[in-house]
């Protein structure tokens, strides 16, 4: 498996062809699993992602008291370097949701029906297959 620290050409190609991601917090020692649309996810810088929050809420209380969150995204458009179809991208970061500042100006501005913008911090970025 390729480890890497920040968002390479094949992990961004899995983001951009993803119908959907995941997106896991840890809530009181449980985990908490919500979702994105692929398309949603910009890749604001190599260590950088900005989602739209719409909704969020538990996932934003959970990010307050652990920052650790993981974010899996799949596509079948990605071609890997044998040839063969479909890749996985598997995200460690930590987040935060943000309803002002930069990051928030931004995704309101894409996403006028957002509250806000789930900021992911890159730590480690798994290609899956
Ligand atoms: C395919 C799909 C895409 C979604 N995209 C978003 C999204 O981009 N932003 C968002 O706030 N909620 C999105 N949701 C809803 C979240 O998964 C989640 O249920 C909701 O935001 C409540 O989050 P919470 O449990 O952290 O409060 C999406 C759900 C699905 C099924």
């Amino acid at each position: 498996m390729e480890t890497a620290k920040e968002i390479n050409a094949m992990c961004k190609e899995v983001l951009a062809g993803a119908e959907w991601a995941s997106i896991v917090t840890i809530d009181r020692g449980a985990p908490h699993l919500v979702a994105t649309w692929g398309q949603y996810v910009t890749v604001y810088d190599d260590k950088t992602l900005l989602i739209p929050a719409g909704g969020y809420h538990r996932t934003a209380i959970n990010l307050k008291s652990n920052p650790e969150m993981q974010l899996f995204a799949v596509s079948r458009k990605v071609k890997r370097p044998d040839g063969s179809i479909g890749q996985g991208c598997l995200i460690y970061g930590k987040g935060a949701v943000q309803t002002r500042g930069k990051f928030a100006g931004e995704i309101k501005k894409k996403y006028p029906w957002a509250r806000g913008a789930l900021v992911v911090k890159v730590k480690k970025v798994e290609i899956q297959l």
